[in-house]
């Protein structure tokens, strides 16, 4: 049976450093309040390029761990709410950079489960042979779209940018992979896009500003059920069980986020890969840049039943089982 697999991961985190103290000296917060609220100590921002640069430069990294060459890619995928431009897509300049000149490339936005909907378009390719090597990057630079003069929001968000190369496999990869939107509740993470710039409409146009803003109990609530339910889902799908878990490798939003998950399913927090504390909560980024650091610091092994969980913007969730 063909599986779809992850043969390689990569990442690229922006170098500068923005610690809770330095935040402090901006808006009415502490070190303090951000730590025991969230867990997060501090982020990086990006202050040079854009998503297309951080998302090149962890493509190159891909390539390196994966050994596949760039002309090898059948397909790119780009998962971003934070693209360059409308067009080209931010999958169109990473092709460019790394030349793959085989690909079909295209963004996606489903926030921050946005890479486990890419990965579920590429497990749906690979499984009926239609792609043999899919390259997906998962970039933010939420920098862009943070009002850093909003004390609820501006702790909380991070760049940077993750990706993974998603190949034929046979006796290992993707047991079972779950996506769902709940529409209904998006008003609670929302950023508006552009405001109207025609000279046809006569009313009066609204000075609209694309700034992160959300309703942080309501997606702590969506968030916590959506993230056990998910999880769950994968396994039974799978025909597992919750203690069949060898690591989970859950979107890096909030610590009591992931406590709380690992309390409901009964799964120690060991089993838990955590590094919100350096990189804050980079969107649809977080999950591929805790996965690269999970397999390069050996805290994955071959055989191991890996999930990955999301949940996020829209608001969407997501998971997925790995036999690595
Ligand atoms: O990736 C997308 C998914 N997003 C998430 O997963 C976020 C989910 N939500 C959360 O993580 C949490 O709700 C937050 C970390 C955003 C907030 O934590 P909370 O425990 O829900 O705090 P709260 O919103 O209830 O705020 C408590 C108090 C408020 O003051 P009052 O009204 O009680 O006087 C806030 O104004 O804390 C205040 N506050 C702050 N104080 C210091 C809010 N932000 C800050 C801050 N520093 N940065």
């Amino acid at each position: 049976m063909i599986r779809a697999g992850i043969k390689g991961t990569g990442l690229y985190i922006p170098p500068f450093v923005v610690t809770n103290e330095d935040l402090s000296k901006m808006v009415d917060t502490s070190d303090e309040w951000i730590t025991s609220r969230t867990g997060i100590k501090e982020r990086r921002i990006l202050i040079e390029g854009d998503a297309s640069d951080m998302g090149t430069e962890a493509a190159l990294n891909v390539l390196r761990n994966s050994n596949v060459k760039a002309e090898e890619i059948d397909m790119i995928i780009v998962s971003t709410l934070t693209p360059d431009m409308f067009t080209p897509s931010c999958a169109c300049i990473v092709q460019k950079n790394i030349g793959a000149v085989n690909a079909s490339a295209f963004d996606i936005n489903a926030a921050c489960s946005g890479f486990l909907y890419a990965l579920n378009i590429a497990e749906s390719f690979i499984k009926s042979k239609k792609a043999k090597n899919i390259l997906i990057v998962a970039v933010e630079v939420l920098s862009k779209i943070v009002n850093w003069e909003d004390r609820n929001t501006c702790v909380l968000f991070g760049d940077g940018a993750g990706a993974v190369m998603v190949s034929e496999e046979s006796n290992k990869g993707i047991m079972s992979i779950y996506t769902k939107s709940y529409g209904d509740k998006g008003d609670s993470l929302t950023c508006k896009a552009l405001g109207l710039n025609n000279p046809f409409v006569r009313h009066k146009q609204e000075n609209i500003k694309s700034f992160v803003s959300m309703d942080g109990k309501e997606v702590f609530r969506f968030a916590t059920s959506a993230m056990v339910e998910a999880i769950e889902k994968v396994v039974q799908d799978a025909e597992l069980n919750i203690s069949d878990i060898s690591k989970v490798i859950p979107h890096q939003a909030n610590y009591r986020i992931i406590e709380y998950a690992s309390k409901k399913l009964g799964l120690d927090m060991d089993k838990f890969y955590i590094n919100l504390y350096k990189y804050g909560n980079t969107s649809c980024a977080s999950i591929p840049i805790a996965l690269h650091e999970a397999v390069s610091e050996g805290a994955i092994k071959e055989g191991d039943n890996v999930v990955l969980v999301g949940f996020g913007g829209g608001l969407t969730c997501g998971a997925t089982i790995i036999r690595w």
